[in-house]
């Protein structure tokens, strides 16, 4: 029988909330099967900076990368919180794992269900992927800011894209959109950015004369998200970069039924490193330790998570449960751990 060492990061605020669901439902998918998940626990967050000082040290990072995949919930304290350095979690924790692990891909699907309940009035059946670049672009760290806190205070952000990175990004792109739709839009900001946009409309125009059966268009990333609004059904695989990526996909999961049912898969596709699969939502301070999180999006990450390790069919009795579970909604409020275990009765049944 097959073993999957599985590190489980249940991180912040909703994050072991969510992450106590999606390991009910993994446990139950796998039960009397053939794979068995040995799971190794990781106290990382802003608790345990909090707690220690520490956020991710070389140990940690070695163990983790030691493991077949990695669950995570959710890390980041409240906004503002004065005891917490800037961005030490989100940049010393979060991001250090995206990039130490080279996950360059980060994908975003974002699909309507039957019942799933969405702000739009009629937006028919929705189902399209973003792959995020994951590893450059503004979140890279390349800044500096001299003369804090006078008039004269400068702040620099840097955009950081290489031919390599863009390249492979969108190679993947491709190859997903060859496997669904066959429709590829690149979105961007070449009417500003020209520097980043032209290596990216380059490797655009290369890897699309390789996909001559693949529809390629080009949106500004302000009009993508007009459309993601107005008309998303016409996007099968979106590819951009990391942040304009993160944007859209928050307005991606908005539109399709909400942030709770987002799931993501930070993707090494090379195999060198282990995947890190989460939802796209934070630690939500806001319902933190209230049991009101849908637990929905950590367990669609699970079912992300089995397709990646090749557990086609549990990925999709996963699915399947959640279809159902969303289906079957009346409006009611549930508790997150009832919302769960609705999903393992299903899978079950
Ligand atoms: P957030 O996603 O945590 O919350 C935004 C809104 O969505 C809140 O009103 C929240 O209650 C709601 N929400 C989120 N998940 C939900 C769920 N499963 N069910 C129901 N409602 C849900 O975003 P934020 O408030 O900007 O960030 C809070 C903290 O989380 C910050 O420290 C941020 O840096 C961090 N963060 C971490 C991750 C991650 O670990 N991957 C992702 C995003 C934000
Ligand atoms: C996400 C989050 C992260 C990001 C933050 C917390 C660094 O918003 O996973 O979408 O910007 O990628
Ligand atoms: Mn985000």
């Amino acid at each position: 029988s097959r073993v999957v060492k599985l590190a489980v990061i249940p991180g912040d605020g909703i994050g072991p909330e969510v992450v106590a669901e999606a390991e009910k439902v993994l446990d139950a998918v796998t039960a009397g099967g053939d794979v068995r998940f040995d799971k190794t626990r990781f106290s990382l967050g802003a608790g345990r900076y909090l707690d220690t000082g520490d956020t991710l040290t070389d140990d940690d990072l070695a163990a983790v990368a030691g493991h077949d995949a990695i669950l995570l919930g959710a890390v980041g304290g409240v906004p503002g919180d004065p005891r917490l350095k800037d961005a030490n979690i989100e940049r010393g924790l979060l991001l250090k794992l995206r990039f130490e692990l080279d996950h360059y891909v980060n994908l975003r699907p974002s699909k309507t269900y039957p019942g799933s309940v969405t702000p739009l009035a009629d937006p028919g059946e929705i189902d399209f992927v973003v792959v995020r670049e994951g590893t450059e672009g503004p979140y890279v760290g390349n800044g500096g800011a001299i003369r804090r806190g006078t008039p004269q205070e400068v702040a620099n952000e840097t955009s950081v894209n290489t031919a390599f990175g863009v390249e492979r990004v969108v190679r993947y792109a491709f190859e997903l959109a060859e496997r669904r739709s066959r429709r590829v839009t690149w979105v961007h900001k070449t009417n500003v950015l020209v520097h980043a946009g032209a290596i990216w409309q380059r490797i655009v125009r290369e890897v699309a004369a390789e996909h001559p059966d693949v529809a390629v268009d080009y949106l500004h990333v302000d009009a993508a998200t007009i459309f993601l609004v107005t008309n998303p059904r016409r996007f099968d695989v979106i590819v951009t970069d990391n942040l304009f990526g993160d944007i859209l996909t928050d307005l991606a999961g908005a539109v399709t039924g909400g942030i709770g049912l987002a799931a993501s898969g930070n993707i090494n596709p090379d195999g060198a490193f282990p995947s890190m699969f989460e939802p796209v939502h934070g630690s939500a301070p806001d319902i933190a330790g209230q049991h009101r999180a849908d637990p929905t999006a950590a367990i669609l990450s699970v079912a992300l998570m089995l397709d990646h390790l090749g557990l086609g069919t549990e990925s999709l009795r996963v699915t399947r449960a959640v279809e159902e579970d969303i289906a079957a909604r009346t409006g009611a409020a549930r508790t997150t751990p009832r919302i769960g275990d609705d999903i393992v009765a299903r899978l079950q049944a």
